[in-house]
């Protein structure tokens, strides 16, 4: 039986023509119907999201994201079970869900409920609140895959120096935060001056400005990096490309610059550099848990918590369109539970 009142707040974007025909998005706060949900073994009370690249996408009408409409986004959420058909997941469980269709092809986060299949669910380790959890995010947990591929593939801090491109956003940030508190060297590229202090809180040993990234230059430059994390693309991804050095490899996980990549093939027969993508919206379930519950202990930023704005559903507007516009400084959370005063 389902314990989820007939209808809650939910942050939906619709899409809709206006009158000349030009497609737009119509997004806000509104009632929504239990009846509307889809189909799943979990429901769960969400007490937060967060904001990440993808959900501001997720509201624009060219954002190529949402595959069904209307939608409430929102690619990740943390809450408490309160019912289950799947005796894995008690009533009271703390758990997260993200990945696969939610708040793309399938109702996401920004609601004060869900329903979500079992097998999407990752139940929360102890010590990682369902905050927390958000203040993590699509984005922290992408970081987490990052520098996991980078070290299974054995890198490791005596290696030299990491570089981190796009660093005062979500992903760049977390890896940052996660790669400083395991003893690398890492190096910060941003677009951002006014940044920089907050990145060396990070823990970013040097800077460099988004000039000395995206400059264009000559197919290899001299080796520098051990390891590169790049949620950036297009405008970051050469350069760190033509500056690995011999059998080092990049983690590539983001578009923020855009979806091209003008490289040549050198770095890689030359050098034997690798470019591993970082996909986390397949990720299989079990690796997913794995990563979560590593977050909540080895790879939990020293920082967690401390560079995040709050947002609820009635401010959501403003996060979604900043995070398109670059202006990402740590991460935005919602604070889902609750009507807001
Ligand atoms: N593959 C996956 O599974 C996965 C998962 C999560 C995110 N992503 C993708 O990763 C990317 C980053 O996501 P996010 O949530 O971290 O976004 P974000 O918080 O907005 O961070 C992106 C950062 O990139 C830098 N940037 C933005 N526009 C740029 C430009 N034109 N040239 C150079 N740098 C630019 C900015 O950092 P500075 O100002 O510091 O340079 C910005 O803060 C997005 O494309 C997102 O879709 C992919």
């Amino acid at each position: 039986m389902s314990a989820i009142p007939a209808s809650f707040r939910a942050y939906v974007a619709q899409k809709i023509e206006d009158a000349d025909g030009v497609p737009r998005v119509e997004r806000g706060v509104r009632e929504f119907a239990a009846a509307d949900l889809p189909p799943g073994e979990v429901e769960i009370r969400v007490g937060w999201s967060s904001v990440n690249y993808k959900d501001g996408l997720a509201t624009k009408a060219d954002g190529k994201v949402a595959r069904i409409s209307p939608l409430i986004p929102g690619i990740d959420l943390a809450g408490e079970v309160v019912a289950s058909s799947d005796a894995s997941f008690a009533v009271g469980t703390p758990v997260l869900a993200h990945g696969y269709d939610l708040g793309v092809a399938r109702h996401g986060g920004y609601s004060e409920y869900q329903r979500v299949p079992a097998g999407w669910v990752v139940p929360l380790a102890p010590g990682l609140s369902p905050r927390d959890a958000m203040a993590i995010g699509t984005a922290g947990f992408t970081a987490a895959m990052s520098v996991v591929a980078l070290e299974e593939r054995g890198m490791e801090p005596a290696d030299g120096p990491v570089l981190v491109t796009g660093a005062s956003g979500g992903v760049g940030g977390t890896a940052l935060a996660i790669l400083a508190d395991r003893g690398y060297e890492v190096w910060a590229a941003t677009g951002k001056p006014d940044e920089q202090a907050r990145l060396r809180g990070l823990g970013a040993a040097g800077i460099l400005t988004r000039d000395e990234v995206t400059a264009a230059g000559k197919p290899l430059e001299s080796e520098r990096w051990a390891g590169a994390v790049d949620a950036v693309g297009a405008a970051t991804l050469p350069y760190v490309l033509r500056t690995l050095r011999t059998g080092a490899a990049v983690a590539a996980s983001g578009n923020a610059s855009g979806p091209k990549l003008d490289t040549t093939v050198f770095p890689f027969i030359l050098r034997g550099v690798a470019l591993l993508g970082m996909d986390s919206v397949n990720q299989p379930i079990d690796r997913r848990r794995a990563i979560w519950d590593r977050l909540a202990t080895d790879l939990r930023p020293r920082s967690l918590g401390e560079h995040v704005t709050e947002v609820t559903l009635e401010s959501l507007d403003e996060a979604l369109d900043g995070i398109l516009a670059g202006e990402a400084r740590g991460r935005w959370i919602v604070r889902v539970a609750g009507r807001s005063p």
